[in-house]
């Protein structure tokens, strides 16, 4: 079986890149604050839900520095609708320290966004990557599906994390660690889906094991609650 390439989800990205409003165009530089307060909307709210909710949020708060010295009740107002407000608390808490604490710049490594409130090992590598183009892996769930599936991986989630992390970061071309990083999350959102995959439409139906064995919608598996 032939090894999955890095080039070959690039080259799909490429056609079928999905424009989003925090998302910078093919050579643009993305804005950090943008991309991080994205991926905070992002962890449990769909894709299509956020979209609405970003702009509005980025029209009333335009820069970290607009959303620190925002008074609390006028972002938990801007909130209102995403639900799981302790998101919107630590938001907060976030600008205000990036502000204090970093002079109204993101840290650009995973280490210094680990730091901060509210940021855990996804969203730190997220921003990592998608914002300073650092080989970070952001393994979300989509991602986990993704990996699994491509090496068929049956240890169990959460444990198996760690591993999908190290596979992620193996593949990680240097040159476009935020593609990368996107393109994963976006194959398993629309390709790579939880039921009916469209593995027809992969650019990794060749070296997919998973595929392979007929199995994709047994991954990935995880430890009974
Ligand atoms: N889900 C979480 N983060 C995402 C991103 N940056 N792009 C698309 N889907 C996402």
């Amino acid at each position: 079986m032939m090894r999955p390439a890095a080039a070959d989800l690039l080259a799909w990205y490429d056609r079928h890149r999905r424009a989003l409003p925090w998302r910078a165009g093919p050579g643009e530089r993305p804005d950090p604050y943008r991309v991080w307060a994205s991926e905070i909307m992002l962890q449990q709210t769909t894709v299509t839900a956020v979209k609405p909710y970003f702009e509005r949020f980025m029209a009333r708060f335009p820069t970290v520095q607009a959303l620190a010295e925002a008074p609390s009740e006028a972002v938990m107002q801007a909130w209102a609708g995403l639900g799981y407000y302790s998101r919107a608390r630590n938001l907060h808490a976030c600008a205000i320290a990036v502000v204090a604490e970093h002079g109204g710049r993101f840290p650009d490594s995973e280490e210094g966004l680990r730091a901060l409130p509210g940021i855990g090992a996804y969203t730190a590598g997220a921003v990592a990557a998608i914002a300073f183009d650092r080989p970070a892996a952001a393994v979300d769930g989509n991602v986990e599906r993704v990996m699994t599936r491509l090496f068929a991986i049956e240890d169990l989630l959460p444990g198996a994390r760690p591993l999908l992390r190290e596979r992620v970061l193996v593949m990680m071309p240097q040159d476009r660690p935020g593609d990368f990083a996107q393109a994963l999350m976006d194959l398993g959102a629309t390709i790579c889906t939880p039921r009916n995959p469209a593995c027809g439409l992969c650019p990794w139906r060749e070296p997919c094991r998973a595929r392979a064995e007929g199995t994709q919608e047994s991954f990935p598996r995880k430890a009974a609650k």
